[in-house]
């Protein structure tokens, strides 16, 4: 048997298992028994995934004695929408979905948040299989339960909790992702190593390369996603709803949820976006004197590795700065940003004003416009 990690996300009786390994998509459907006893299994996918790995999933699922009803959607941030919800919920209840019934995410971030809002507001819950196939949902989406939808005011502004019964992932399933998505993954991956891990810092720092030209082993994605898994479930075990510590895996997502609903969720990849949040939530951690500015720059040198895309230059702070006020993360109007107090360490910050956003921003497009070096 090839090797697996598991990293178990502690949530009392609705505790649950994050199965990482290889090439080990035929052993879905054995895995996804053992989660539920119903017969109806349906998948929310979108046309990419289903076209590369479709009759795969459906294969294993129908061998474990699976009726598979899938429902394929259109890929794009800009189909996560309570439009696209409808149309599986119809798909879903004329197939005859009842309590026994489950629910998988089979895709990205996009169809694994859709496909967990599907599921928890089908017949008031159904249960779900999180089966992500990005670097995003890998290391970050499928783990936690934040499930939902966009609104035209603003990312992820309809959505509820709804924790899956396993998370199943190959890492396999990357080797047909775009570099622009694998590199836009691993911001993700920086993100978590910022906020709570100096090891993969360091790790990211050495084996990028390798991660981005796909020559890196099955052995180092699986310890990969694991450290990543690792760093969530901890996070999520501690708080779930996000009442306090969950909010610093948000680094990043202030300015970065404003700066793809500026770019119509189509000029930038969510991760893309999460580079620049980040690169100017730690502008201001610097010049607050929170974090040491050779710490900065060690971030700096790893997003420019890993972002081969012009920042957004053209975006007006003030417009940045309205777009961020309309967030669901700006509680009764305050913005709230989490800024690194050092690699492996992260604070929330909740008197950010509009001129000193705008001075970091300024800052940051600046010096990301200059030649990239190295
Ligand atoms: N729920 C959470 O906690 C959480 C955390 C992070 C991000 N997110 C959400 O995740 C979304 C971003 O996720 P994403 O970057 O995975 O986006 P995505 O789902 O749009 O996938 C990116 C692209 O990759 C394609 N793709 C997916 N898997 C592939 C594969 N194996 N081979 C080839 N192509 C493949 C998709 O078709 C799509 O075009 C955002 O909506 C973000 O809000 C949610
Ligand atoms: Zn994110």
């Amino acid at each position: 048997m090839a090797r697996t990690e598991t990293v178990e996300v502690p949530l009392g009786s609705r505790t649950y298992p994050v199965v990482i390994g290889n090439s080990m998509l035929c052993t879905l459907g054995k895995s996804v028994r053992r989660v539920t006893a119903g017969r109806l299994v349906g998948v929310v996918s979108d046309k990419t995934v289903w076209s590369l790995y479709g009759d795969q999933c459906s294969a294993s699922l129908e061998a474990a004695g699976f009726h598979v009803v899938p429902k394929i959607i259109e890929p794009g941030e800009e189909h996560k929408t309570l439009h696209t919800v409808a149309g599986i919920l119809d798909h879903f209840l004329a197939a005859g979905f009842d309590r026994e019934s489950l629910v998988i995410g089979f895709g990205g971030g996009v169809a694994g948040d859709v496909a967990g809002f599907v599921a928890a507001i089908c017949l008031r819950g159904l249960p779900f299989v999180q089966v992500p196939t990005t670097v995003v949902a890998q290391v970050d989406a499928s783990v936690g339960g934040k499930t939902g939808v966009d609104h035209p005011l603003g990312k992820n502004l309809i959505g509820a909790f709804h924790q899956p019964s396993l998370v199943f992932v190959d890492t396999a399933l990357l080797a047909s992702l775009s570099e622009r998505d694998l590199r836009a993954g691993l911001v993700e991956v920086l993100k978590h190593a910022v906020i709570r891990d100096p090891g993969l810092f360091d790790l990211l720092e050495a084996s990028l390369d390798a991660f981005v030209a796909g020559t890196a082993s099955a052995d180092s994605w699986i310890d990969l996603v694991a450290a990543n898994c690792r760093i969530k479930a901890s996070v999520v075990g501690q708080d779930e709803k996000e009442s306090g510590l969950r909010a610093i895996l948000n680094y990043g997502h202030t300015a970065g949820h404003a700066i793809e609903k500026l770019g119509a969720y189509q000029r930038y990849r969510h991760g893309e976006a999460v580079g620049f949040g980040m690169m100017v939530a730690g502008q201001m951690a610097c010049e607050r004197g929170l974090w040491r500015s050779d710490e900065l720059s060690r971030q700096r040198r790893i997003l420019r590795r890993l972002l081969r895309i012009p920042p957004p230059t053209d975006m007006a702070p003030r417009n940045i700065w309205n777009a961020m006020k309309g967030d669901k993360k700006s509680l009764g109007g305050v913005l709230r940003f989490v800024m690194p107090r050092g690699i492996g360490d992260a604070t929330v910050v909740s008197d950010v004003t509009e001129d000193e956003f705008a001075a970091a921003w300024a800052v940051t497009v600046n010096r990301e416009e200059e030649p990239h070096v190295g």
